[in-house]
């Protein structure tokens, strides 16, 4: 697989807008319009207020496709899920920093890198940017969400552009080679914002999937 790194520009269609009865057949649409990774959203219905799918879903487009799987745990006790979605094949988790997610975050990112995947941290709209910093040289991507999670479809929040021009900063201050990531309301009217930020992973649900021509879409948000 791709050795991707920061300075790749990567698409990635979140499966949460796609049509759950034909899984493997959404997946290759993804990809073959062009799509770099998959974005996975697990919601466990506690830590944000919807369920979507856990692990087996993974594993289901694991066995379709040897693209890229960038998971994104919205779920309490991520740490004890963890080895699930390693085996389900995983090559990012994402886990978010707010004490509501209830794990040890350093330990957690420790224990992802442990078990040979990319480590993934995120924060929330109302997370100050501070609650991420400790944890900047032990992370594969930094995702600053751009909507309140939980849900696909709602209107992108322009204001995050601050943490991921302080997210850029700080990597290149330090030394550092983590992505900086995006989600929620990415569009090809939005994405020129977060590319021009510093973003370099798009993710994006309903902008693509649910576009007339999901092709036509991603060249777009690639800014193509
Ligand atoms: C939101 C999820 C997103 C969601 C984005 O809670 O984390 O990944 O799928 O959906 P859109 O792109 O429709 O805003
Ligand atoms: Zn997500």
């Amino acid at each position: 697989m791709k050795n991707w790194t920061y300075q790749d520009l990567i698409v990635a269609p979140s499966l949460l807008a796609a049509d759950f009865g034909r899984v493997a057949e959404e997946t290759s649409r993804a990809i073959n319009s062009g799509g770099d990774w998959m974005h996975l959203d697990i919601m466990d219905g506690n830590f944000v207020d919807n369920i979507s799918f856990g692990p087996a879903m993974v594993e289901t487009v694991h066995a379709t496709n040897d693209v890229f799987l960038d998971v994104h745990l919205m779920i309490q006790r991520p740490d004890h899920y963890l080895p699930r979605f390693v085996a389900a094949g995983a090559d990012m988790i994402t886990v978010h920093v707010e004490p509501e997610a209830t794990h040890d975050v350093g330990a957690t990112l420790a224990a992802i890198r442990a078990a040979g995947v990319k480590a993934g941290l995120a924060l929330n709209p109302a997370t100050a940017f501070e609650s991420v910093v400790p944890f900047l040289d032990q992370i594969d991507m930094l995702l600053c969400m751009t909507v309140v999670p939980g849900f696909g479809g709602q209107s992108f929040m322009g204001d995050m552009m601050a943490k991921v021009e302080r997210a850029a900063a700080i990597r290149a201050e330090k030394g550092l080679s983590y992505h900086i990531e995006v989600d929620g309301g990415v569009d090809p009217d939005t994405a020129p914002i977060c590319r021009a930020a510093g973003a370099n992973v798009l993710v994006a649900g309903s902008s693509t999937f649910k576009a007339a021509d999901m092709k036509a879409a991603v060249s777009a948000i690639r800014g193509e």
